[in-house]
């Protein structure tokens, strides 16, 4: 039996504005919102409200095609300088997620032998569009590779939100159980709060209800005692940046997952895009890691949680070191250890 679901999305282009579902309001309210200039696409990044690895790189890149598709000059040379300097500036909203960088750069190589400002715009639209509707395509095939991995009626945990609204579609981490539903499989979800943004709580619970998903909230700290109890036969997570040899940044509290993981014999799945993948550094050690406000930890709501003047640390990834690692699912397929060698012939083709 299949069912009929309602895969959310959360980006709409429309020729002079990208509108995004604002997931700071997520789940208590639906909220549209345009963005049309630099700031605002900046702002949205950085503030959250959209957020997730493929998602920032599609929405940055419509950023800049968008702006510049309003910028009055005939000459070409500094049209270029212009598109650069707005590069640089998006380029600088988040550290971590490796697709932001690999957007900006795919819009600098499409108009690299362009001839003449008009057809810099109509190409850095074009490519946009591009990244945006392949990246549903990806996700999909993410989620029929990911799908085969999972035993049906079987209960999986997740953590963060890797879902459709993280991505074009279907998402990557979330990508199995959205395409499981649609195809009449019935997933057990435990889906980790993750604090201290609650993209768990917040955003997989509402993504996977609408869905029709079988979905569980857990708080972070209740993940080993729920694997045993509830018999968990696998957790699954999305990816901000893979190296070389296969070490994986994610959101903070995944590569604690991953380490119950080993304790309970259970496969940790990581599920991403080749996009995610930077092969220009060697291990996890260097990726760089976003720290964000203090707030985020000593404040719930608005309301203080924790004395005045606190100290706080505020990682917001952690990496999953490769020995961790069951496989990585990919559009191209799922990578098993030697990771060094078998990512560099499944995704640089070497
Ligand atoms: O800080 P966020 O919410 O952008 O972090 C998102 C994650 O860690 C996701 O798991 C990752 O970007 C993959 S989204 C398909």
């Amino acid at each position: 039996m299949t069912n009929t679901t309602t895969i959310p999305t959360s980006l709409n282009f429309r020729d002079d504005c990208l509108e995004i579902l604002n997931q700071q309001k997520l789940p208590h309210e639906i909220e549209n919102l345009k963005l049309s200039s630099l700031n605002e696409f900046y702002d949205a990044i950085v503030t959250l409200k959209v957020r997730g690895a493929p998602a920032i790189g599609i929405t940055a890149a419509y950023g800049l095609a968008i702006t510049l598709n309003h910028y009055q000059t005939e000459n070409l040379d500094e049209f270029i300088l212009k598109f650069r300097e707005d590069k640089e500036y998006l380029f600088s909203s988040r550290p971590t997620a490796v697709n932001l960088g690999w957007a900006l750069n795919s819009l600098e190589k499409a108009i690299e032998n362009v001839q003449s400002v008009n057809e810099a715009k109509t190409t850095l639209l074009h490519t946009a569009i591009q990244l945006h509707t392949e990246d549903e395509v990806i996700c999909r095939q993410i989620g029929e590779h990911g799908l085969e991995l999972l035993k049906d009626k079987s209960a999986i945990m997740t953590i963060c939100n890797a879902g459709s609204i993280a991505t074009s579609k279907y998402g990557t981490a979330l990508a199995p159980f959205h395409l499981g539903s649609e195809k009449g499989k019935n997933f057990h979800v435990y889906a980790c709060e993750t604090r201290p943004v609650l993209q768990g709580s917040r955003l997989t619970t509402w993504e996977l209800q609408q869905s029709g998903v079988n979905v569980t909230l857990i708080a972070d700290s209740m993940a080993a005692h729920t694997i045993k109890e509830k018999k968990v036969e696998a957790v699954i997570t999305g990816a901000d940046r893979i190296t070389a040899n296969g070490d994986t940044a994610n959101k903070i509290g995944t590569s604690m997952l991953a380490i119950l993981c080993r304790y309970f014999k259970i496969p940790f799945y990581v599920a991403a895009p080749s996009s995610t993948f930077d092969l220009t550094l060697p291990a996890g050690t260097s990726i760089p890691i976003e720290e964000r406000a203090p707030e985020e930890l000593t404040e719930l709501n608005g309301h203080k949680v924790a004395p005045q003047g606190t100290q706080v640390y505020n990682p917001a990834f952690d990496v999953t070191p490769h020995e961790l690692i069951t496989g990585i699912i990919t559009e191209k397929g799922v990578i098993y250890p030697s990771y060094e060698e078998n990512i560099a012939s499944m995704i640089s083709g070497k």
